[in-house]
């Protein structure tokens, strides 16, 4: 795998080896199964695969959260080169950044809802780090995890708005056997937290079991309060959304996705089901 640091090395590399299908998997790293399997299907369809390991500073609206964003650079190399990934790019934040860079993207309302609540400027840094991935990398295809529902669809709104020529693949969600949602936070949960975090998914497959268009109300009530009681979890929003709008769903809503934020402990979890 070759491992670059600098946009020069990649652009240089891609001019000496102009290449059919470039893949593109961004990352922050701490590489769980969930990214190694976007790495694999992006290896299906792509010529050659990058991966991007940068961890954000324009995206974390809590420092401390930044501080503690896990960081296992050498083991995340040997798992790329387990899965063949051709090339990592690694930069440092000052390859990214020039001092004092100003960024704004206008996503609607989607930058205010949900995740955007909870996280004021969380989705104007990502919009702002993938419009520079992009820009570098210049991709064909790039995959994204399910997890991140809000994230594909203000990601989405960004390539359309700015007509950038990649195809964007949205990839389903990577579960332990136990049905938590793979994270690079997870790493955080103590055995406690652990335990009682699996009431986020059971909770989502409650819902889409038990699914009923007209019900919408009483079942999100439910849910929460399911979340609610359970110890050691702090419920941040449930909302069982329309999946174009992420505004709440009505029977008029072509497709139906339930989202879920929570603290478990200290640590702050995100899981979604698509229902129909
Ligand atoms: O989903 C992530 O890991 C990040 O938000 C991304 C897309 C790599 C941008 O920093």
């Amino acid at each position: 795998m070759k491992i670059f640091t600098t946009k020069k090395e990649i652009s240089d590399y891609f001019n000496r080896k102009p290449v059919k299908v470039i893949g593109f998997v961004p990352t922050m790293g701490a590489l769980h199964k969930g990214h190694l399997g976007l790495i694999e299907l992006a290896k299906q369809q792509s010529t050659q695969v990058v991966c991007s390991i940068f961890v954000n500073p324009t995206q974390f609206n809590d420092p401390k959260d930044l501080e503690k964003y896990p960081r296992p650079i050498t083991e995340d190399i040997r798992r790329l080169e387990e899965v063949n990934c051709d090339i990592l790019f690694n930069p440092q934040v000052t390859e990214m950044y020039a001092d004092n860079e100003k960024w704004h993207f206008d996503m609607g309302d989607l930058e205010h809802l949900l995740e955007g609540k909870f996280r004021p400027g969380h989705y104007q840094g990502v919009t702002q780090v993938v419009n520079k991935l992009f820009n570098i990398v210049k991709p064909d295809v790039a995959f994204f995890g399910q997890k991140d529902y809000q994230q594909f669809m203000v990601i989405s709104k960004m390539v359309e708005a700015l007509e950038m020529p990649v195809k964007l693949v949205m990839c389903p969600i990577e579960r332990e056997p136990d049905g938590l949602a793979m994270s690079s936070r997870n790493i955080h949960l103590t055995p406690y937290d652990r335990e009682h975090s699996l009431i986020l998914s059971k909770t989502l497959n409650w819902v889409k079991e038990n699914f009923d268009i007209n019900q919408i109300d009483t079942l999100q009530q439910q849910a929460a309060q399911m979340i609610s009681n359970e110890p050691g979890v702090e419920l941040e929003y449930f909302e069982i959304a329309d999946g174009k709008t992420l505004h709440p769903a009505t029977p008029a809503s072509e497709s139906v996705v339930a989202l879920v934020a929570a603290r478990v402990g200290k640590t702050r979890l995100i899981d979604n089901v698509l229902i129909d």
